[in-house]
């Protein structure tokens, strides 16, 4: 995790400010974070976290004031300094004096659920109950098995074991809403009102903004009841990002002030994305080590882009369906054989061919062109209506990726045994 997060001191300052409110022991709300995928959302929950949990966990066993001890080494100033100005910004300290705010702030536990790997509510609620319960300890729930109320009241017993705040990071929670319903939020949501001792806030995480529109209308009221987006950083701020970090891993020497601006003005071509800037960064210092070259030039960084650009493409079709794949796998086929732009009616006869010497199942038009539909989604190809007037129309097709590289990825398994098969092209087609 990097020492500090240029450009989200604002969002820290706000998540810290409801946070502390949570922390004074009344009834804490809970916290919805929306933002495009690499704005920053996980790093900066985990990192807040961690501050909270520091910071209770000095209280609890040195004796320590919020106040005496702001200037810890535990952590970041920076991180100490949003705490310190979320505290006086509730004028707390005014409000009951020193002595007495050690007792208004509970002890603070964190659990953070990744809900893309805990997707279902068992998993999920069983999951936050043994990371209440020591490594060894027999009481820790098994992954499966038990029936949904008595991991519900071992739950209960786990987090109202001691007068404590607990805060729940659920991070992608929408793909655990999409995959298993909203039952587990249910639950979450009103499991304060089952608690005498502990009180638990919620934090979601989300980069589907309207997630919250899929939710019963009580689980939506109070998930939702603090809200806080974060907004895709532009190429300065990408910029910025990339400089800090680089300074943490680079010679100074080896890397350019140009080379860094211009990572970022490509990563912020797409979405403002500072996971993406610091994997092109990451990729074209990795290509120019491997050539023993002293500096890293914007030769490397346009090769890392590429590369990045065809591993997820390359990724992505792995993961196709095999009918899908012989779809697309027909669409380059015909590319390769010089049709840059191809019809509907050229790929599904192509298609035919091949799942006929394959002896696999041969699906009709229209099926054909669903999963064309399907590969237009994700970015594969591209189809576009045409009309020639009183001769009708046509769908055009055109692959969106390099036909040769692709093609190599499909060649195994099964379609590889369509190596060296060309496809007939029989129409004039003029477009
Ligand atoms: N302001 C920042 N300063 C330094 N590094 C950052 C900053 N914001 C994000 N990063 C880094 O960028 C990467 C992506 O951030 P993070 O994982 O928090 O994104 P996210 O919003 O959770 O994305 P996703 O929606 O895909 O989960 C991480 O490596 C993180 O450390
Ligand atoms: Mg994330």
């Amino acid at each position: 995790m990097p020492d500090s997060l240029p450009h989200r001191e604002e969002e820290i300052r706000t998540l810290a400010r409801i946070l502390i409110t949570s922390l004074k022991g009344d009834t804490p709300s809970n916290i919805m974070i929306y933002g495009m995928t690499g704005t920053g959302k996980t790093v900066v929950s985990k990192l807040l976290m961690k501050a909270l949990q520091d910071k209770s966990e000095i209280l609890e066993n040195q004796y320590f004031s919020f106040f005496m001890d702001i200037h810890s080494t535990f952590m970041p100033t920076w991180l100490d300094n949003a705490l310190r100005e979320a505290v006086s910004f509730l004028g707390i300290e005014e409000l009951f004096g020193r002595e007495v705010i050690r007792d208004i702030f509970k002890p603070v536990k964190c659990i953070y659920i990744n809900c893309q790997q805990m997707d279902t509510q068992y998993r999920v609620l069983t999951q936050i109950a043994n990371r209440l319960t020591p490594f060894n300890d027999e009481d820790r729930l098994p992954v499966s098995g038990l029936p949904m109320d008595e991991v519900h009241s071992r739950l209960l017993g786990k987090l109202d074991s001691s007068d404590s705040l607990i805060i729940i990071i659920l991070d992608e929670v929408d793909r655990l809403v999409f995959k298993s319903g909203d039952d587990v939020l249910y639950t979450l949501t009103r499991i304060n009102e089952e608690l005498s001792n502990s009180r638990v806030s919620l934090l979601g995480i989300s980069n589907n903004l309207h997630f919250l529109e899929y939710l019963d209308s009580r689980v939506k009221s109070s998930l939702g009841a603090e809200e806080l987006v974060f907004h895709p950083y532009n190429a300065n701020q990408l910029r910025d990002i990339l400089k800090q970090r680089s300074e943490e891993a680079f010679y100074p020497e080896a890397i350019d002030y140009d080379v860094i601006s211009y990572c970022a003005a490509l990563a912020a071509q797409e979405n403002g994305d500072a996971r993406k800037a610091l994997d092109i960064l990451r990729v074209s210092a990795e290509m120019a080590e491997r050539d023993h070259s002293p500096k890293l030039s914007d030769i490397y960084v346009r090769q890392a882009q590429k590369k990045i650009e065809m591993d997820r493409v390359n990724q992505v079709v792995r993961t196709l369906p095999l009918q899908t794949k012989l779809v697309l796998y027909s669409i380059l086929q015909l590319k390769l054989g010089g049709r840059i732009k191809t019809t509907t009616k050229e790929v599904v006869e192509t298609y035919s061919n091949y799942a006929q010497r394959l002896d696999l199942t041969v699906l009709g038009r229209r099926q054909v062109v669903n999963l064309m539909g399907e590969l237009d989604k994700l970015g594969l190809i591209q189809s576009k209506v045409i009309s020639f007037g009183r001769h009708g129309r046509t769908t055009v097709v055109e692959a969106n990726v390099p036909s040769t590289e692709i093609l190599n990825n499909l060649h195994n398994g099964i379609l590889s045994r369509l190596k060296g098969i060309r496809p007939r092209l029989i129409y004039n087609t003029s477009f």
